[in-house]
């Protein structure tokens, strides 16, 4: 099988129904019923009904212990399908909210990264992230904790939330308070929002990266200075298509924006939320557009290269694809 990498995935996000429950159940944290449908899947009808759906399956997660299982048991599921390094989005308010300390999440995750690299071999990095609908104040004192508290496994920052909500030079501060220090960024941009909020995201924050970016493809001169100047998308179509922005793979842009130049990556997003994981993403895409084995090794190459990790990881695994 291909080997796979992830540079886009919501770690409260990769918790499955079963497990949200499980957490619950142990640690009595109240579970909102509404979270879940009669079939026992996650509940929600639109992406702002899913952000909300998120919230109430991250309130099972409690402790630093819970941190680190959630982290185990995703890594664990991505190595069964050949990923050989997931970038994880981590939400300091998501942790807070339940009680749980910036360093407590931070050490919980890295536990499970720990226990999951001696176990499977798997590698895992963390990017911290704001949440941008709870505005620039909140994301400025993420980013604040964030610089404060270097650890070896966390190597970028990075925004998700509505996109509709305020506007990217809001964030600035937060953004450039983590750039200065040296770190990569990344913003969710044009998934929700049209090609406007890629740029307003291109011309206001210190960004490497893109998250999904997909609705570059409305604009031709913007997917040419994606191109141009080398920014990785982080498209998901498997999360795109749940969500209702395309109907199916094939009508996806993820080929089309990968024919144009682009460097694309291939992330699952919130993959039980979106019945999907890396390796159907991979699956997936391969059928919609006939990809063979190489173009598949391709895009393990461009999210490698793409990554935030340091370049002898970096190297490393690449070596292995
Ligand atoms: N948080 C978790 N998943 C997200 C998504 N797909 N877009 C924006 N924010 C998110
Ligand atoms: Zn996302």
């Amino acid at each position: 099988m291909v080997k796979k990498a992830e540079l886009h995935v919501h770690l409260e996000g990769t918790a499955t129904p079963a497990l949200v429950k499980k957490l619950a159940a142990n640690n009595g944290a109240p579970l909102d019923p509404s979270t879940f449908k009669s079939d026992g899947e996650f509940s929600w009808t639109n992406f702002w009904d899913f952000l909300s759906c998120y919230d109430k399956a991250a309130a099972a997660i409690q402790s630093k212990e819970d941190y680190r299982i959630v982290t185990y048991d995703y890594l664990r599921r991505c190595a069964e399908e050949d990923v050989l390094y997931v970038e994880t989005f981590s939400s300091p308010d998501h942790a807070a909210s339940a009680g749980i300390s910036y360093i407590d999440h931070l050490e919980g995750i890295a536990a499970g990264i720990d226990d999951a690299r001696q176990e499977f071999g798997i590698e895992g990095r963390v990017i911290v992230t704001c949440v941008r609908h709870l505005g620039p104040e909140k994301a400025l004192a993420v980013a604040q904790q964030f610089v404060s508290n270097p650890h070896p496994y966390v190597v970028g920052f990075g925004m998700g939330g509505d996109e509709a909500q305020f506007h990217p030079k809001d964030f600035a501060p937060a953004f450039n308070l983590a750039h200065n220090a040296g770190y990569a960024t990344t913003n969710h941009a044009g998934e929700f929002g049209g090609p406007k909020s890629i740029r307003d995201t291109l011309n206001h924050l210190p960004v490497q990266r893109i998250g999904h970016g997909v609705r570059s493809i409305e604009d031709p001169k913007l997917v040419e200075e994606l191109v141009r100047r080398k920014i990785p998308l982080e498209l998901c179509p498997g999360s795109n298509i749940s969500t209702g922005l395309f109907g199916s793979y094939e009508e996806h842009p993820f080929d089309r924006l990968k024919e144009a130049g682009c460097l694309v990556t291939l992330s699952s997003d919130d993959p039980p939320f979106f019945a999907t994981s890396v390796g159907k993403e991979y699956d997936r895409v391969a059928n919609a557009f006939g990809y063979d084995e190489e173009n598949l090794r391709q895009i393990t190459h461009n999210s490698l290269d793409a990554a935030f990790c340091d370049d002898i990881l970096k190297e490393k695994l690449k070596a292995q694809v």
